[in-house]
C-alpha cells in the first residue's frame, strides 16, 4: 500500500506535505515525491529512498496547494521516473491502488502520442486526465476514472486551477476539514493534530477541494454529502523514536494505549449502551492476537454479566452457522478493520440480527462501516507487524464495555496505567531471551485469563522470533503435553491469579522434575517466595485487580518475543510471510 497526501489553504504546503508523508512513511516508503502550485506554476519533485530524500527538495517551496506520495511499489521498481506524482502536460497526480486495465489504456495513449517515462501502473491516469482535460479538472477526473478497472485513491492538481480533484475506489481516502485551509489523505494517523473533523469518501465519490470548501460528488457530478466524523488520531510521531525497532517504541506505547481507549471510551458510553441494553448472549471474534483478546473479552463479560459467551476465530464463527438472534452481541475485534475473516464474520452476525460491535484501532474501516457501534481503541498507528499496544488497548477496552455490559463501575484505569509505565521500564527479561532463542520449543502456560495470555505470547514469539512453541492452559499439562517436555525446551507460566496460584506452582514443578526449563511471570507473593530460590527465572509483576493483570502479563509476553527476536537477529517489525493485516480470505 501507498500514502497519499494533499493541502490548500494558508500555510506553507511543502511543509503540509513533507509532514504528512513522514506519518504515512508506514505505508511504503522505497520513494516518494510532492507536486505543488507557486506562482501559478507546476512544480514536481520527487526522489527513490525515504521521504527525508524530499526534505533539500521541499524546504525552500512557498505554496499553498500541493500533493505528496510515498510509494510501495507494484509496478516498476523502486526508482526516481517510478516514483509519484506523475505528471502530463499541466496536470499530476498521485496514486494508491492497482490499475488493472493499464496495459490497455497504456497502449491507446501511446498510440495517441502520449510519451510515457515510467514503468507504474499509476502513470496512465496522468495522461488520462490530460486527455480528457478540457479547462475543468473536475470534469476530466469523472471522465478518467470511468475508464480504470482495480482500485485507486487519487489526488490530481493542474496549474490553471487554485483547488484539489480527487477520487476514491477500494482504496482509501479522507478528507480533513480546517478554517481556510483543508486536506486529503490516505488515513487520519497523516491529519493527526491538523485538523479537528475529517470525512470518510466511499467508493466512487469525486471530490473537490478548495482552501474555503469541500465538495463531494457521485460518479455523476451529482453532489453527496458524506458523514463528518472528530478525528480521533491522536499526534504521535511515526518515526522510531531511537528506538531500533517499532516493537519496542510500540511496547514503550503500551501505556498510553491503555490510557487513550479508556478516555475514547467515554464518547462511545451512551450508545453502546443503549445498544447493548437488551443483550443475554455475546460471541467474542477476532484472528491472531485480535482472537486473543477475544479470550479475554469472553472471560471478562461472562465474569461481570453473567451471560453465556463465546470467544471465536472469524474463520471458523463464519463457518459454523452460529447461533444468534436479536439478542446476542457480537463483538468484532481488529487492529487493522480490515482482516476478511473478521469482516466478513461481522457481516454473517450482522445479517443473522445480532448487535454488532466493532473493537478496533482503525476508526475508519470496513468493520467500522458494518457494526451499529464501534469501541475505538485508540493505540495510534501500530507499524510493527506483530500487535503489541492495539492488543492491549483492545484488552482495556473490552474490559470497559464488559463493566458496560454488566452495568457495573469499572476500576479506574489509570493506576494500571502507572502499573504499565513501570513495568514496561522496569522488567529486566535479561539472559531468558538467550534461552528462548536457542530452545527447541517454547511453551506457555496459564489459567482462565492467564492462559489467554499464555496463548498470545506464544503467538508473538512464533511471529517475531519464529522459535516453536504452543499456549495452553496449565490444567492441560499432564494431558499430553508433558511429553514434550525436556532440557531443550522452555516453559513459561504466567500465575496472576491468586486462587489458581497453587495449581500453576505444580505444573512448575512438574515441567522442572523433567529437565524442562522454567520461567514465571507472576504478581503472586507466595509464588515468588516459594519459586525464586528454586527457578531461575521468576519476574516479579506488579500486584493489581486480577481482571486487570493480562495488561501487565502480556507486556512481559511480548517483551520476552521481541529480546528473543533481536537475540536471534531477526526482524520483528516486518516478519518473514505475514502481514500486517490479512485482507484477503
Ligand atoms: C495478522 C497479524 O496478519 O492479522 C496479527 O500478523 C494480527 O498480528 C492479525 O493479530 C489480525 O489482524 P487485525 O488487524 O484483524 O487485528
Amino acid at each position: 500500500m501507498c500514502g497519499i497526501i494533499g493541502y490548500t489553504g494558508r500555510r506553507n504546503a511543502s511543509e503540509i506535505i513533507y509532514q504528512g508523508l513522514k506519518r504515512l512513511e508506514y505505508r511504503g516508503y522505497d520513494s516518494s515525491g510532492a507536486a505543488y502550485l507557486a506562482d501559478g506554476k507546476l512544480s514536481v519533485v520527487k526522489k527513490e529512498g525515504k521521504v527525508e530524500k524530499l526534505l533539500p527538495l521541499l524546504k525552500d517551496v512557498k505554496s499553498s496547494l500541493g500533493i505528496g506520495h510515498t510509494r510501495w511499489a507494484t509496478h516498476g521498481v523502486p526508482s526516481d521516473t517510478n516514483s509519484h506524482p506523475h505528471r502530463s502536460g499541466n496536470i499530476a497526480v498521485v496514486h494508491n491502488g492497482i490499475i488493472e486495465n493499464y496495459a490497455e489504456l497504456k497502449g491507446k495513449l501511446i498510440s495517441d502520442n502520449y510519451k510515457f517515462v515510467s514503468d507504474t501502473d499509476s502513470e496512465v491516469v496522468a495522461h488520462l486526465l490530460n486527455k480528457n482535460y478540457s479547462g475543468n479538472l473536475l470534469e476530466a477526473m469523472q471522465k478518467t476514472v470511468k475508464m480504470l478497472k482495480g482500485s485507486y485513491a487519487l489526488i490530481a492538481i493542474c496549474d490553471s486551477e487554485n483547488r484539489i480533484i480527487a477520487a476514491r475506489y477500494k482504496s482509501p481516502l479522507i478528507l480533513g476539514y480546517g478554517s481556510g485551509e483543508n486536506y486529503l489523505a490516505s488515513d487520519e494517523p497523516a491529519l493527526a493534530g491538523l485538523c479537528e473533523t475529517i470525512s470518510i469518501l466511499q467508493d466512487g465519490d469525486i471530490a473537490e477541494v478548495s482552501s474555503e470548501s469541500i465538495k463531494i460528488y457521485d460518479e455523476n457530478l451529482t453532489p453527496v454529502s458524506r458523514e463528518v466524523f472528530p478525528n480521533l488520531a491522536v499526534c504521535c510521531d511515526l518515526g522510531l523514536d531511537n528506538c531500533p525497532h517499532y516493537m519496542l517504541k510500540e511496547l514503550r506505547e503500551v501505556p498510553d494505549s491503555v490510557r487513550f481507549t479508556e478516555r475514547a471510551f467515554e464518547g462511545i458510553r451512551q450508545k453502546l449502551s443503549a445498544i447493548l441494553s437488551d443483550v443475554n448472549r455475546a460471541v467474542f471474534v477476532g484472528c491472531g492476537t485480535a482472537y486473543h483478546a477475544a479470550m479475554i473479552g469472553k472471560r471478562y463479560a461472562e465474569s461481570f454479566a453473567r451471560i453465556p459467551c463465546e470467544a471465536e476465530t472469524g474463520g471458523e464463527f463464519r463457518y459454523k452457522q452460529p447461533v444468534i438472534d436479536g439478542r446476542t452481541a457480537v463483538f468484532a475485534i481488529s487492529q487493522s478493520g480490515e482482516t476478511a475473516d473478521t469482516v466478513e464474520a461481522a457481516r454473517l452476525a450482522l445479517s443473522l440480527g445480532a448487535k454488532v460491535v466493532a473493537v478496533t484501532n482503525s476508526h475508519h474501516s470496513e468493520l467500522t462501516r458494518i457494526a451499529h457501534v464501534v469501541v475505538p481503541v485508540a493505540a495510534g498507528p501500530e507499524i510493527c507487524v506483530a500487535a503489541t499496544k492495539s492488543y492491549t488497548g483492545q484488552v482495556a477496552a473490552l474490559y470497559l464495555t464488559a463493566n458496560l455490559l454488566a452495568k457495573r463501575q469499572p476500576e479506574k484505569l489509570d493506576k494500571v496505567y502507572d502499573l504499565c509505565k513501570k513495568t514496561v521500564a522496569e522488567l529486566n527479561i535479561g539472559s531468558l531471551a538467550q534461552v528462548c532463542a536457542k530452545a527447541r520449543g517454547v511453551y506457555f502456560l496459564g489459567r482462565d485469563l492467564d492462559y489467554a495470555v499464555a496463548v498470545e505470547g506464544s503467538l508473538k514469539l512464533k511471529e517475531v522470533s519464529y522459535v516453536p512453541g504452543e499456549g495452553y492452559p496449565s490444567g492441560e499439562l499432564k494431558h499430553g503435553t508433558l511429553a514434550l517436555i525436556d532440557e531443550e525446551t522452555v516453559s513459561v507460566f504466567i500465575i496472576c491469579d491468586d486462587l489458581l496460584a497453587d495449581k500453576s506452582v505444580n505444573a512448575v514443578e512438574q515441567v522442572r522434575s523433567r529437565g524442562g526449563k522454567t520461567a514465571v511471570f507472576t504478581n503472586v507473593d507466595r509464588v515468588i517466595e516459594k519459586l525464586r530460590s528454586e527457578t531461575p527465572y521468576v519476574f516479579e509483576l506488579p500486584r493489581c485487580d486480577k481482571y486487570l493483570s493480562p495488561l501487565l502479563s502480556a507486556i512481559a509476553v511480548q517483551k520476552l518475543a521481541y529480546q528473543t527476536a533481536v537475540a536471534l537477529g531477526r526482524d520483528p517489525d516486518k516478519p518473514r510471510n505475514l502481514a500486517k493485516s490479512v485482507t484477503v480470505e
